[in-house]
């Protein structure tokens, strides 16, 4: 799926939104590609200090303008962040978009910003525009501050669009965290900020959440995932939205079909070398007990049927 991170106006946090999901993607084990057509490269930036630092899983950022950057064959997921200033690539990203993603921050402008934006959309998709989701961003984290809920029913309100509840607040771990090539839930996993941004990311991709779920049950087996969850999917009472009581952080790393086998053979050989120590040693406790000598089987079987012999004289 395409999905294109836009806005008429800057600063609403693309940038931010994008390379969050491309990370969270990527640790939740797709195949997410970013292209960034956003001739200011913020995204790329942050994608290069992630390499640099050796951070993982790193995210593929291909940069550039349309139509010279192309679109990789084999991802899952395609994020294309886009500014205004190449208004060309923007225009032919939101042609070929499955969905756009508005990242809304609550003010007057932003609306007004919105609802150009939609008319924009009408207009460059020639009446026919993908689905355009909205969200906000940057809400106030003071309830007693009516800005957010103000603006959330004025974006309900505004045909062309969709929003969806999941709001982001405005917090210092989304600058911080971008700026050390980290995602929100990598600097600070048990935050506020972090949980926000797993809600929208699983609302936003939850086709891709029934797949590693579908993938997970598959592979009950492996030991790389946590056990709390295998626990949890195994029991006859597991019922659909088990997962949700499990953060995605938690179900990393998901091993690739290559792993998964790996770790079977291991197994299998962990369970060989078991076996024959475990024959040795009854061979061991076999010979002890018939003086070092061992027995051989028609012995044996002799020796059985006269104790079986002595027992039943005894008893009687
Ligand atoms: N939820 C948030 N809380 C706090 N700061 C944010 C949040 N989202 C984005 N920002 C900050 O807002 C600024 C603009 O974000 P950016 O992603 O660059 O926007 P855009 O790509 O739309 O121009 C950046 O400094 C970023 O760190
Ligand atoms: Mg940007």
């Amino acid at each position: 799926m395409i999905t294109v991170i836009a806005n008429l106006k800057g600063g609403t946090g693309k940038s931010t939104v994008c390379f969050n999901l491309a990370v969270w993607l990527r640790s939740t084990g797709h195949r997410a590609t970013v292209i960034d057509l956003d001739p200011q490269k913020t995204l790329s930036d942050a994608a290069a200090l992630r390499m640099d630092e050796g951070i993982q899983p790193s995210i593929q950022v291909q940069a550039g303008t349309f139509p010279d950057v192309t679109l990789p064959e084999d991802a899952e997921e395609i994020i294309i962040d886009v500014g205004t200033a190449d208004l060309e690539s923007f225009k032919q990203a939101i042609m070929i978009a499955d969905r756009i993603l508005i990242p809304v921050t609550p003010s007057q402008a932003d609306i007004w910003s919105t609802q150009r934006f939609v008319g924009f959309l009408y207009k460059n998709t020639h009446g026919n525009p993908p689905e355009a989701i909205t969200f906000l961003n940057r809400s106030d984290t003071n309830k007693s501050i009516q800005a957010s809920d103000e603006a959330a029913a004025a974006l309900e309100a505004l045909p062309g669009v969709h929003l969806i509840p999941q709001r982001l607040s405005d917090r210092a771990v989304f600058r911080d965290s971008f700026s050390e090539g980290l995602a929100v839930f990598e600097l600070e996993p048990r935050s506020v900020a972090s949980r926000e941004f797993k809600a929208l990311a699983e609302t936003l991709f939850a086709h891709v959440s029934r797949s590693v779920l579908g993938r997970l049950q598959k592979q009950k087996a492996s030991t790389a995932v946590n056990p709390g969850l295998h626990r949890a999917l195994a029991t006859p009472s597991a019922k659909p939205g088990v997962a949700e009581k499990f953060g995605y952080m938690d179900l990393i790393p998901v091993p690739t079909l290559e792993e998964a086998h790996a770790e079977k053979m291991l197994e299998q050989q962990d369970i060989e070398v078991c076996a024959s120590k475990e024959k040795k040693k009854r061979k061991k406790a076999l010979k002890e007990k018939w003086g070092g000598k061992g027995m051989s089987a028609k012995k044996r079987k002799k020796a059985k049927k006269s104790k079986k012999h002595r027992k039943g004289k005894k008893g009687g």
